[in-house]
């Protein structure tokens, strides 16, 4: 992996610039702290490294998307995570953002890429179709400014399912030939930030572990970090003692949706995906998806959009499930394989404590991954 290319201004600095103060500014870094599943006290070393770092260049592409990411990025508040990343990248080329456009804009890119050790963000899939033909942009294919720009680039950080798998363009029957970017791009890291949209919260703590380490955080075996995507859904759910209890929601409005029961029989997905939103949830922790009464439809999983449809009807593709079975099947099974799941997690962490010392970490229902997420449970 490269070094970072230093750009000019101190993070520190940067953040007073934009009305920043530093109480507001530790407890981001003790916030990041715990989305990174770290104990608090690394807050202290995320704050000493922000302060020291200089900004690295970051390119951000964008092919074929509905610019959700970026929109999910930049509603961020309270602070305002997009000024406090914008603040801590040097942001050099944002099709969507930035102020300069056309031939401006391209020798911005140019010269970010030209001096190496920058980050390329791409959102949206590739289209491989036609030639490229589907997503031009100034008469290059998405596929030929792809390639150009991870050229000598630290790492490709692909922002939401599109990006990640192919997500919504890649569903059947893909006629663009839709892919993502570890399909056409290699030799170089890439760390896959799945969601419809990628959570702002993750893609900020990806760059801080960056600059806090000095390395790319550790990836499952689909390319992401597992801070985000090393527990399922199901196992940190608030709804999840309703659903050992066999207590379902039956339909829209009904007593028990009122009364905040499980939505796995309304076609809740959280059993089958990997992602921190119950623990992290979204727009500053406002809400999410479940916490809202609507079951998860799997957004962060590969072909999600083909396997986990329809959204509204229990797992009927999905590995491992098989064909219908009753709730209460599928429960007793998940809470063993959970149990199991549980017990070998903590024997691991307990001898690891023993040989190194080292303190537990602290996201609980963490599963370590095996590379066997592919089927869930
Ligand atoms: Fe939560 Fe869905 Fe699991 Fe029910 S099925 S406990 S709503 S994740
Ligand atoms: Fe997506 Fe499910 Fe989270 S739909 S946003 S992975 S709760």
């Amino acid at each position: 992996m490269g070094d970072v290319i230093l750009s000019e201004g101190m993070v520190d600095e940067g953040l007073s610039a934009i009305g920043i103060d530093r109480r507001t500014f530790l407890k981001f870094c003790a916030t990041l702290a715990g989305v990174l599943a770290l104990p608090p006290a690394f807050a202290r070393n995320i704050a000493e490294a922000l302060q020291t770092v200089r900004k690295p260049s970051l390119v951000w592409l964008e092919f074929q998307d509905c610019a959700g990411n970026t929109e999910s990025f930049l509603r961020a508040s309270n602070p305002s995570v997009a000024d406090l990343v914008l603040d801590i990248l040097s942001v050099d080329y944002h099709e969507t953002i930035m102020a300069a456009a056309g031939f401006q804009a391209e020798a911005a890119k140019d010269a970010a890429v030209a001096a190496g050790g920058h980050f390329v963000v791409v959102e949206g899939s590739i289209p491989r179709g036609q030639g490229g033909a589907y997503c031009t942009i100034g008469g290059k294919s998405a596929l030929q400014i792809l390639e150009e720009a991870a050229k000598g680039a630290v790492a490709i950080i692909n922002v939401g399912t599109c990006s990640s798998f192919g997500g919504i363009p890649a569903a059947a029957p893909n006629p663009t030939g839709a892919v993502g970017v570890s399909d056409v791009i290699s030799g170089v890291p890439i760390v896959n930030l799945p969601g419809c949209p990628s959570n702002a919260a993750n893609i900020t703590a990806t760059f801080v572990h960056y600059l806090t380490f000095g390395a790319l955080p550790a990836l499952d075996s689909k390319g992401r970090p597992l801070f985000a995507y090393g527990a399922r859904i199901h196992d940190n759910c608030p709804r999840r003692g309703h659903f050992d209890a066999g207590q379902f929601v039956q339909e829209w409005g009904d007593g028990g949706h009122r009364k905040g029961w499980c939505l796995y029989k309304m076609g809740c997905k959280g059993p089958q995906t990997f992602h921190n939103c119950p623990t992290v949830q979204w727009n500053d922790g406002t809400n999410w998806p479940i916490g809202a009464g609507h079951g998860c439809v799997g957004c962060s999983e590969p072909n999600f959009w083909d396997q986990m449809s329809p959204f509204y009807a229990r797992l009927p593709k999905v590995p491992g499930f098989g064909i219908e079975t009753t709730a209460d099947t599928i429960g007793l099974w998940l809470a063993g394989a959970t149990a199991a799941a549980f017990a070998a997690h903590g024997g691991a962490k307990a001898l690891q404590r023993k040989v190194t010392g080292t303190p537990p970490k602290p996201a609980s229902g963490r599963i370590e991954d095996d590379g066997s997420h592919e089927g869930g449970i």
